[in-house]
């Protein structure tokens, strides 16, 4: 999880609150604001965090190591704690010249602020309207907590204790719409073997199953992702086996999928692999070679046949006829839901957008072209809309079966 820390008396209390986060199980990284340095040290939170703390926008070094868009990506939730009415004002406004500014507007995680200021402050027409358009936005908002005040005042304004926020914050997942939900994902391209040092593979990125692995965590899902081989950092909250062969991606779903509630197969699964793997690597020969290639296994039609199968989705990635390839393959492979997208030059693989058409037994819907985030959780919604429906389901055909008892 990402905390923002800005600049009020309260920021003392970010120590502790770093510490239970990491004491809960979180990951933590902290960015400051330059009014937040004034009453704590960044090496007081990169000492309790394990993680240096980020708190400048145009910083070449700290752009390297982990520029501002990624941090806000890598977040899976942003808790700004505490935040000061300058900073509510700052977010209403969407102002993006320091780093904690730039990273909440390119953050699309679910987003909460503590905030602490001056009864006075808070109670102000001014702080109340910028409170109101935070909210309207979605924004979760954390106390404040009325008492004592530093400024010896007595009111509302003060920070909600870091017990309570770590508190309200793991509530944000639980009530998520997949919580006590088990979501397996498959990611990323497989690489079948030539020989030791040659691959068949393809141009799978990974995002989009690391996308989706990551919406459905947020919506409270406990997720396990079985990835190919990518450069991606794993989701925060997320359980991560990483297989290289479409072989290894099979037995790992297989191992994994009893006991789960969704499969989502996004991995660009290698249809072929090499007959046979040469124990040393091939020479060139004068003319042309042959490789003869032999059906991989089509893990998801296998978890969509076993007996009791979770609620299966699946992707159909094509460079033509998208959408009569997508519902054929639904209806082949006998899955619940399917995404079908377009790939090829400049679609689909390896970009950071994407457009998706979801077709289901009684349903379809067009999500128009964005960010693979956003796209992968309103994905995540449909497939929670469709486990809801499926539940009623149940309960009707019970109470029916009781009625003809
Ligand atoms: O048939 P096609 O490969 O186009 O189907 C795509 C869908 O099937 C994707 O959801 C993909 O992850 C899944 N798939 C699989 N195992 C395979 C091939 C595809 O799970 N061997």
């Amino acid at each position: 999880m990402l905390l923002g820390v800005t600049g009020g008396i309260a920021a003392y209390k970010a120590a502790e609150l770093v510490r239970l986060l990491r004491g809960a199980g979180a990951s933590v990284r902290v960015v400051m604001t330059a009014g937040a340095q004034e009453f704590i040290t960044p090496l007081t939170l990169q000492a309790l965090s394990g993680n240096p703390v980020h708190t400048e926008l145009l910083d070449s070094t700290a752009e390297a190591a982990m520029g501002h868009i990624e941090l806000a990506r890598w977040a899976d939730v942003l808790l700004i704690a505490p935040a000061t009415a300058d900073c509510l004002a700052r977010l209403v406004q969407g102002r993006a010249d320091d780093l904690l500014g730039a990273v909440s507007l390119a953050c699309e995680a679910p987003k909460a602020i503590a905030p602490a200021m001056n009864r006075a402050m808070w109670d102000n027409p001014a702080t109340q309207a910028n409170l109101d358009t935070l909210q309207a936005r979605g924004l979760h908002v954390f106390g404040p907590d009325s008492g004592e005040q530093a400024c010896g005042e007595i009111g509302p304004g003060r920070m909600e204790a870091p017990a309570v926020l770590v508190e309200r914050l793991s509530g944000l997942f639980r009530n998520g719409r997949l919580a006590g939900r088990r979501v397996v994902v498959t990611a990323g391209p497989t690489r079948e073997a030539i020989d030791p040092v040659r691959f068949i593979s393809n141009h799978s990125s990974g995002r989009m199953g690391f996308a989706v692995a990551r919406a459905a965590r947020e919506a409270g899902a406990e997720v396990i992702l079985v990835s190919g081989p990518v450069a991606l950092e794993t989701p925060p909250g997320v359980r991560r086996i990483d297989v290289i062969s479409a072989a290894d991606m099979h037995a790992a779903v297989l191992e994994q999928v009893p006991g789960s509630d969704i499969f989502i197969a996004v991995a660009a699964v290698a249809d072929y692999r090499p007959a046979t793997v040469a124990g040393q690597k091939l020479h060139k020969r004068e003319t042309a070679m042959t490789l003869e290639l032999q059906r991989n296994p089509d893990i998801l039609a296998d978890v969509a046949a076993l007996p009791d199968p979770p609620f299966t989705v699946g992707f159909a990635a094509e460079t033509e006829l998208v959408l009569q390839g997508a519902k054929n393959k639904r209806v082949a492979k006998r899955v619940d839901m399917i995404a079908a997208n377009l790939v090829g030059a400049g679609h689909g693989f390896d970009v950071d957008e994407n457009a998706l058409h979801v077709f289901w037994e009684n349903g379809e819907c067009e999500l128009p072209r964005t960010g693979k985030t956003r796209l992968a959780a309103q994905l995540v919604s449909l497939v929670a809309d469709q486990l809801d429906s499926n539940n009623t389901h149940d309960k009707v055909i019970s109470i029916n079966a009781k009625d003809s008892a």
